[in-house]
């Protein structure tokens, strides 16, 4: 047992050295959903923050999504799928009870056969969850200089006519994590908080998602209030200095972007509270304070929506390519949040040398090219239908239907 002598975990550069985003080729624009609800545009615009929402077709799932992030990581070069030594997929729309969606991602994306492989549960916090499991995986000494793969995939529904319905959305991002990381440094400490609540779940039969709206809200205040307290916790009395002027920017889990405003104002008035500042500063310094380190984390998320697992990390991925020149070397604050409860509050730094490399990621560049649905071909896609769309191939592989009760894939484009 050599392998961890003269080994401070800890201290080991780790960190999301790739980001690959991948999100449907179809987005409907919500000012037609308000209109056909009959719901003032306003209150989708201003009061949720959203903007269009992605929809995924009949013809894709979490693997396929997660498989095509997966794959717009790799195109990018510099990793390659035989240095993965553990993939993990963090989902909470599972295509199996128990076949993980892992296997399957394994197989199209030419993993090697001695890579640690599974499936990740507790609903958006799972990704996070994903991504500390694997900064430790490389820290304990136990991937022996191979990498970690992380994909996390989601499809985000609600049933059609419900107040949640304005906050679906779809996407993945696959995050290689890795020593000497090339994007985002992860410190090692950070503050969690989980517990047992009922504000958002998916029965075992159920395809659309349950929530019990205002609730989930008060939950994921209560949850970021307690993981700052852990984080403050673990810092073992060092830095008692207000959280926000740490930090270039702060990325919140974002299920509609009006959630990451809310929980922002949570956090900086608690700060400033306890750093012992002029109440009657307090609401224009939030105001400047959200417009200058959340605002620029979520301009993907007012066009794409929720994607649960991956929404964290679809702003940063985000800020990471529309801001890198700026905040290069800089700290970041993450907030993540899962419903049920679980939720992590960490930090990382973006290294030096990693604007170079984040408009590889090409994000903005998708989301333009996306086609718009009508209303009633999302609806025909949320019963199921293809219509005329049926075509339309998915850029690297595609769900192709179940046979004798199993579910096929096939590959529709090579990996570069
Ligand atoms: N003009 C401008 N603003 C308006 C308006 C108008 N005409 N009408 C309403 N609004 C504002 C409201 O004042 C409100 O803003 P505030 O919250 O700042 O007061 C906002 O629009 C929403 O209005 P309602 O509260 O009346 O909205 P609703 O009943 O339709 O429910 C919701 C909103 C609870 C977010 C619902 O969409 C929902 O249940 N979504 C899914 C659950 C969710 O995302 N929860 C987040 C926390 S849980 C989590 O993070 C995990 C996860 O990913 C699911």
């Amino acid at each position: 047992m050599r392998i961890m002598e003269n080994r401070n975990p800890t201290a080991l550069d780790v960190g999301i050295d790739r980001i690959g985003v991948y999100v449907p080729e179809y987005v409907l624009p919500l000012d037609q959903l308000a209109a056909a609800r009959q719901v003032p545009v306003e209150k989708i615009h201003v009061g949720i923050g959203s903007y269009k929402m992605a929809v995924a077709p009949p013809w894709e799932d979490t693997v396929t999504l997660g498989a095509n992030a997966a794959a717009r990581l790799f195109a990018q070069g510099d990793v390659r799928p035989e240095e993965i030594g553990l993939l993990l997929v963090a989902t909470e729309t599972a295509v199996d009870h128990a076949k993980p969606a892992s296997i399957f991602l394994h197989e199209l994306l030419g993993v090697p056969s001695n890579c640690r492989t599974f499936e990740l549960k507790h609903a958006c916090y799972s990704g996070t969850a994903g991504v500390m499991i694997a900064a430790d995986w490389i820290r304990s000494g136990a991937a022996r200089g191979r990498k970690a793969l992380v994909v996390a995939t989601d499809i985000a529904r609600y049933d059609l006519h419900s107040s949640a319905e304005f906050t679906q959305g779809a996407g993945a991002v696959a995050l290689v994590v890795s020593e000497q990381p090339r994007l985002l440094r992860l410190d090692p400490i950070s503050g969690v908080f989980a517990s047992n609540v009922y504000d958002f779940w998916r029965p075992l039969d159920r395809r659309e998602a349950l929530v019990d709206g205002k609730f989930s809200l008060d939950c994921y205040l209560n949850a970021l209030d307690r993981a700052v307290a852990d984080f403050r916790a673990s810092l073992n009395g060092q830095g008692g200095e207000p959280l926000p002027p740490r930090f270039a920017a702060l990325i919140y889990h974002t299920p509609f972007p009006k959630m990451a405003y809310k929980a922002h104002l949570r956090l900086f008035e608690n700060e400033w509270r306890r750093a012992g500042g002029d109440p009657g500063e307090l609401a224009a310094a939030a105001e400047r304070s959200y417009t200058e380190q959340v605002e620029p984390t979520l301009g993907a998320a007012r066009i794409v929506g929720n994607t649960y697992t991956a929404s964290l990390y679809l702003c940063l991925a985000w800020l990471a390519e529309q801001r890198g020149r700026e905040l290069e070397g800089r700290s970041l604050g993450l907030f993540s949040y899962g419903s049920g409860c679980c939720a992590e509050f960490f930090t990382g730094q973006l290294v030096d040398g990693s604007a170079s490399i984040a408009p590889r990621i090409g994000l903005e560049q998708m989301l333009q090219a996306r086609r718009e649905l009508s209303v009633e071909e999302y609806e025909a896609f949320a019963r199921g239908a293809a219509g005329d769309l049926s075509d339309a191939q998915a850029s690297f592989c595609r769900f192709a239907g179940v046979r004798d009760d199993k579910r096929l894939y096939e590959r529709t484009g090579a990996l570069a």
